[in-house]
């Protein structure tokens, strides 16, 4: 099998050394790419939110299977450009991928598919907004309606805050502040059938002791050793499954990689997000679990294959991810310093992000650069491996957080976040 992968970030780099351990692959060639991609894959540059620039690449390539990483190029419609030509592509169509382009029209789907959420008003004048907040009280939690690269959402008791972030957005979604641990479970559907991944947590905030901005995610780990032995059950049952149906019934079908952030409260899960691609850094701990041949299983979603397959196989390893970031991240970023160590790295792997080759050299390129990924039979021995393979890595100024999977590998933590 030939495939081509869409993107270059930490998850196209897990994804790429998941596709190439499949024995039916053939053919890796990834667009754009990065330098860690390049040891493993053909790399192609592209711009990859042209659609033409795409189709043509898979044309002249020849190849069996489209995987598409990011969610911007699923918004504007890549998807539906390839598959119009005939190319089998994992990823959702661009109406699809409005579960994650709109958190209203997540809301929408949701309440039509009878799953657990928090409850929302979309809002698009001053006087709905102040309605609203006063409805729900503190925390208040406000959420702008389309694509925000993670900036798009406020947590806080501040109404005045809440409120300017609420006039920044034209349309935003007010929803009830929901407590308990986050989990992050993904579904692999082919239109019809669903598969549920195992749960992974995922660490927003910059800091330790989850202080600081939001990130687009400084660490994860899996499995959950605190979870219910039932979560991957209920959200199949209670989430995937109904959300797949819906979507289904809509004549929209979802093909790809269905991204459930959950919520576990006392009352029981609920969702408060959807993403329409694999989670990133949550990709990088849960793929080296894997064992079901990633490039079949992918092909296999966007054909329409999936009925009838066995549950996905993992191994009973635990994995823990940490990301490095540059100087500045997220605020302001400092880019172009070159980073060392990379080859001492032994006992853990290395997922390349922001990185770029100048003059032979590794220099960082973004603002999440890297991540590093221990895997061993625990999570207190994953996470030794990951900090002790993160620590031969230099950057200057760069920073990582010290406490991924610390709670949880303790005996008698229960969630964290
Ligand atoms: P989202 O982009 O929707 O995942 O939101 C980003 C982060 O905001 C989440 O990971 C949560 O930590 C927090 N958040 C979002 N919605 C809620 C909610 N209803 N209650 C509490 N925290 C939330
Ligand atoms: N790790 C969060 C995300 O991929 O959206």
């Amino acid at each position: 099998m030939k495939v081509l992968l869409i993107g270059s970030g930490g998850r196209e780099h897990a994804l790429a050394q998941a596709l190439v351990r499949d024995p039916q692959l053939e053919e890796l060639h990834v667009a754009p790419g990065n330098p860690g991609i390049a040891q493993i894959a053909t790399l192609h540059a592209l711009d990859i939110e042209n659609n033409q620039e795409v189709v043509a690449l898979a044309q002249r390539l020849t190849v069996d299977l489209v995987v598409i990483g990011p969610e911007k190029p699923l918004v504007n419609g890549v998807a539906d450009a390839l598959r119009a030509v005939g190319i089998a592509t994992f990823g959702p169509s661009a109406i699809a991928a409005t579960l994650e382009g709109s958190k209203d029209f997540a809301k929408q789907v949701m309440r039509d598919a009878g799953v657990p959420t928090a409850r929302s008003f979309t809002c698009t004048t001053k006087a709905e907004m102040e309605k609203a907040l006063d409805t729900f009280g503190a925390p208040y939690v406000v959420k702008h309606d389309g694509l925000a690269a993670g900036k798009g959402v406020v947590v806080t008791s501040d109404r005045q805050v809440a409120l300017d972030h609420a006039y920044l957005s034209p349309r935003v979604v007010i929803e009830e502040f929901l407590d308990g641990p986050e989990v992050s479970l993904f579904g692999i559907s082919d239109g019809s059938t669903i598969l549920a991944m195992q749960p992974a947590q995922d660490f927003k905030r910059a800091y330790d002791g989850d202080l600081g901005p939001n990130t687009g995610g400084m660490g994860a780990y899996s499995p959950l050793p605190w979870a219910p032995t039932d979560i991957v059950e209920m959200t199949l049952t209670q989430v995937l499954k109904p959300t797949i149906a819906e979507m289904q019934a809509r004549d929209t079908p979802f093909i790809g990689l269905l991204y459930a952030g959950l919520v576990l409260t006392s009352k029981g899960l609920r969702v408060i997000e959807f993403n329409a691609r694999f989670g990133d850094p949550e990709t990088q701990v849960l793929l080296p679990r894997l064992q079901t041949p990633l490039a079949t299983l992918l092909y296999q979603a966007a054909t329409g294959g999936l009925a009838g397959h066995p549950p996905l196989e993992w191994s009973t390893d635990s994995a823990v991810t940490v990301v490095l970031a540059s100087d500045g991240y997220p605020v302001s970023p400092r880019l172009g310093d070159p980073i060392t160590g990379v080859d001492s790295v032994v006992g853990a792997d290395i997922y390349q992000a922001g990185t770029t080759l100048k003059d032979q050299v590794l220099h960082s390129s973004g603002g999440r650069v890297l991540s590093v990924t221990g895997v061993a039979a625990d999570l207190t021995a994953a996470r030794l491996k990951a900090y002790e393979g993160i620590s031969q890595i230099s950057l200057r100024g760069s920073h990582y957080r010290r406490d991924i999977a610390l709670a949880a590998s303790a005996p008698t933590e229960v969630g964290e976040n």
